[in-house]
């Protein structure tokens, strides 16, 4: 009988994946030719030793054994992946993303700075992607630029406007900053503007992520733009109302990010959250490291590393599980470690429920087991 992995697994790493994973994160390229304020993926586009992306014979098996795994959604990340394989006209990532479609993986997507020339988006495996990703993080050059890059927003709207017109599945993922917490005459913020903008693209969906100090190690590399954590249960209070009253002409995806205690204790399994609990999720890196939480990017805390055929579970100091209370719902032990919040605590940055999501859909048992 052949064997059931391509890699040399540890029995450990397969204990804690096995039928629980839903979704891969490979980021498969550490450069980027952008440089944003607020990158948190700064450390390893600015910084690596060895290697900057994933041998695409690697990548390749690695999603074969997530698949075999239970992985079902494949997001292709960075750095910047259109950057991946450039200088062999890009064989490597079409490698990938055909692979992913023939193995059975339900969704696929990239997550791009839009900053690519145009003529890829003619390329027959794009066309085989479920979604392409783009990054904006304003509804004006002036906002964006500021963030991004002078250049960006111009040369990633256009892309955006001709993924549209080419009937691609297309998203926008933006973080909220000081700049789009501001006001204009209205009174309206221009994170709401960004709602409206991103309407006018003809997009269907925007995609929120937070950004503000929670003592975790990004803080320390992700410039000042950050608000506060005070605005934030401002700004999330204002949007969350003006969302559910349906005010908004598009789905909003935006991080709940607190909660306060009360209504916490009253559903610990759903609002107790964690994808290094649920080991719902990979987050794969060039130098190695494989990861369940997002806030570790940049840290050499992980789950486990591969390195040729093999995965060893990382059984050192630097197993970001080690904090982890596995038999008991609280709040992100990340993020709750150095500061506290009050009487409010902090969810996972990934908690987002009740929205139209692939693997939300797909009912993560920690939403069946909560409330609708
Ligand atoms: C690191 S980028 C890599 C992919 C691609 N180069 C891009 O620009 O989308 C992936 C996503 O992370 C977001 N991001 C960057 N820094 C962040 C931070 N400090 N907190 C939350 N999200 C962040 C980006 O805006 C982007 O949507």
């Amino acid at each position: 009988m052949g064997e059931r992995f391509r890699f040399k697994m540890d029995p450990k790493f397969i204990e804690y994946y096995d039928r629980r994973i839903q979704q891969v994160f490979l980021y498969l390229i550490d450069e980027c030719q952008l440089n944003c304020v607020q990158c948190l993926y700064k450390l390893e586009n600015n910084f690596n030793i060895g290697r900057n992306c994933i041998e695409v014979d690697q990548a390749l098996y690695l999603i074969e054994d997530f698949y075999e795994l239970g992985a079902r959604k494949l997001t292709l990340m960075g750095g910047e992946p259109t950057l991946y394989g450039l200088s062999s006209g890009r064989i490597p990532l079409f490698r990938l993303i055909d692979k992913a479609k023939d193995l059975g993986y339900e969704y696929v997507r990239i997550d791009t700075n839009g900053q690519f020339e145009r003529s890829l988006l003619s390329e027959p495996a794009m066309r085989r992607l479920d979604e392409i990703t783009f990054s904006l993080d304003g509804p004006s050059a002036e906002i964006n630029d500021m963030l991004r890059g002078k250049g960006s927003f111009d040369k990633a709207v256009d892309n955006i406007r001709r993924a549209v017109d080419a009937g691609y599945n297309v998203d926008v993922t933006c973080c909220i900053h000081r700049q789009l917490i501001k006001r204009d005459g209205n009174n309206r913020m221009h994170i709401e503007e960004m709602v409206y903008f991103v309407h006018s693209l003809g997009i269907m969906r925007l995609n929120f992520h937070d950004l503000f100090k929670g003592g975790i190690p990004r803080d320390y590399w992700t410039g000042d733009l950050d608000i506060s954590v005070d605005e934030w249960f401002h700004v999330w209070a204002e949007l969350q109302a003006k969302i559910e009253k349906g005010a908004f002409p598009i789905p909003i995806r935006i991080p709940q990010s607190f909660v306060s205690e009360e209504e916490f204790q009253e559903n610990p399994e759903y609002f107790g959250y964690c994808s290094v609990k649920t080991a719902d999720r990979a987050l794969v890196h060039p130098n190695g490291i494989i990861r369940a939480c997002s806030l570790m990017i940049g840290t050499p805390y992980g789950i486990a590393s591969y390195f040729g055929d093999s995965i060893a579970w990382n059984y050192g100091y630097t197993n970001e599980s080690l904090e982890h209370v596995f038999d008991k719902c609280t709040a992100c032990t990340n993020q709750a470690k150095n500061r506290s919040y009050g009487s409010f605590l902090p969810l996972c940055v990934s908690f987002k429920p009740r929205q139209n999501e692939f693997v939300w859909n797909l009912k993560l048992r920690w939403e069946k087991r909560g409330i609708e």
